[in-house]
């Protein structure tokens, strides 16, 4: 018998205008965690979905095995059957459910008269849990877990099924901290379990400590498997990236300006409790917390989305009364936020509709738009961020993860605001556009704006930042300069030292 649990061989996959997979191979052994990386764009999670039986493979060269036996994956029920189970990042569980139905959906334990089980349903449910390490009622709804928590329901799920193969497409991307090493405490227990895990992430610092073995794409095509005991990081990114990629962060030039934004005591519904701080002309300020520390809802209440019960906002010296979005745009400010399927794009317009959304008026003249110098303007920002794409007219539900995040900062980019507040802005993209992400937000700060970058990577919030205020249950737990900061004291002070 093969020592492989999954033979992915000659696997080509075409979507219109746009090869996504071009004879890729790939081999998993039994138990082990395999990294899949690569830039944004390169094929990954169009691989998974291959395995998941979501795509078909095109032609019939493509062979997939699984335990050396053949097999058809012609849709995602057959996957399930072959004991492949997916954790998308957009979860596939049931908001107004409880834990134990979104367990067992629709295989619901009866009794004899065959009405549901329900004592019997949740305590299996609790005991998977358990052997997760995650011990809550399980009639609780979905909807009042943390995000961390739904993804080990989400896993809890695929024990269930019986998975003998857990494929995490970017898991990481949304969780902080301790919540992250309680993911890879769980990852390490399903491998004692025998289970083989399939990785998906961006950051590399995560592939190092937890996958056996590493598996490249570059632009849909395979460029190698390693094993990652034996390599360096340097390496992996030559391979991903195709060149050689320091890893420091742009020099801050520390020339902060005159106060653009002051923030008194503001307080919302959301989470926010009397927060306070000056922001400085030329300066990056970051934000740091855990997942639910308020960073996402500081931002919101920055920009007028949650409205405020107590406090003010002064811009330039003026008190801004009841901002709300529609304000915060004409007062200068900008947000690219943290979740942007919902909130940064409209996913059924091309890349051209959703980059010039909010700058229309700059191309229309009496109402017709300058074609040329808008498609400039969009091949431009296309051009900086380096978004993969067939073309300016492409619509943006057919990229990939990373290039819409993507799309959702050019979308900002070209409002020229005096405050840029941007929400995880680095979030699902790969490390060679990370760090041109990070020359663009040190050249805002330069060209004058005042930058607010909430972020829960420590690296990048030490790296760019000129002062990090910490966030800690919707309060400002503490200030650092950047030359007394360290992940340590952040760490301290974010879970409320
Ligand atoms: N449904 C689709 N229709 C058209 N093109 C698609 C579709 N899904 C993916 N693509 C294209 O296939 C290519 C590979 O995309 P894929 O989502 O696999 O990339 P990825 O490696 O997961 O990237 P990321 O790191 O950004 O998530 C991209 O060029 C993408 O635009
Ligand atoms: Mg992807």
């Amino acid at each position: 018998m093969s020592d492989y649990l999954i033979e992915l061989i000659d696997i080509t996959k075409t979507f219109p205008g746009v090869r996504a997979l071009d004879n890729v191979s790939m081999k998993v052994i039994s138990g082990e965690v395999h990294a899949l990386v690569g830039e944004n764009g390169a094929g990954k999670s169009t691989l998974i979905k291959i395995l998941a039986g979501v795509f078909r493979p095109d032609g019939n060269k493509s062979v997939i095995k699984i335990a050396g036996e053949e097999v058809e994956l012609n849709n995602p029920i057959i996957a399930q059957e072959c004991g492949v189970s997916v954790i998308y990042q957009e979860f596939n569980l049931l908001p107004y459910l409880s834990v134990t139905e979104n367990i067992f959906l629709g295989r619901l334990p009866t009794k004899k008269s065959g009405i549901i089980d329900w004592k019997k349903a949740n305590s299996n449910a609790s005991e998977i849990l358990l052997s997760l390490n995650l011990d809550i009622d399980p009639r609780t709804f979905l909807k009042d877990l943390s995000v961390a928590q739904k993804q080990i329901v989400e896993i809890g799920k695929a024990l269930s099924l019986n998975a003998r193969i857990i494929i995490m497409d970017e898991p990481s991307a949304v969780l902080a901290g301790e919540e992250l090493n309680y993911l890879f405490e769980v990852i390490r227990s399903l491998k004692e379990r025998g289970i083989t895990v399939v990785y998906i992430s961006h950051r590399l610092d995560e592939i190092f400590e937890i996958a056996d073995r590493a598996t490249v794409l570059k632009d849909g095509k395979l460029v190698g498997t390693l094993k990652i005991q034996d390599a360096e990081k340097s390496e992996l990114i030559e391979m991903m990236i195709g060149r050689t990629l320091d890893e420091t962060f742009p020099k801050s030039s520390n020339g902060t300006g005159k106060k653009i934004l002051e923030v008194k005591n503001i307080s919302t519904k959301n989470l926010i409790n009397n927060v306070s701080f000056i922001l400085h002309k030329g300066e990056v300020l970051g934000i740091a917390g855990l997942v639910g520390s308020g960073k996402t809802e500081l931002a919101r209440a920055l920009f007028g989305v949650d409205s405020l019960t107590n406090g003010q906002i002064i811009i330039d010296e003026k008190t801004v009364k009841n901002i709300d979005p529609k304000k915060a745009v004409e007062l200068g400010i900008g947000l690219v936020p943290e979740d942007r399927k919902s909130q940064g794009l409209v996913l059924k317009l091309s890349i051209k509709k959703n980059i010039t959304l909010p700058v229309l008026k700059f191309f229309t003249k009496i109402g017709l738009i300058k074609k040329n110098l808008e498609i400039k303007y969009v091949k431009d920002h296309m051009q900086a961020l380096e978004i993969k794409a067939p073309g300016i007219n492409t619509v943006v539900q057919q990229l990939s993860g990373g290039n819409q995040q993507k799309v959702v900062v050019a979308k900002w980019l070209g409002t020229n605001p005096n405050v840029f507040i941007l929400d995880e802005p680095t979030r699902g993209i790969d490390v060679g556009t990370k760090k041109e992400m990070y020359n663009i937000i040190r050249d805002l700060a330069e060209d004058g704006a005042g930058v607010i970058m909430m972020s829960s990577e420590l690296l990048e919030i030490l790296g760019m930042s000129d002062r990090i205020l910490v966030m800690h249950q919707g309060e400002i737990a503490g200030e650092l300069k950047s030359d007394e900061a360290s992940e340590e004291r952040i760490l301290r002070l974010a879970i409320g030292e």
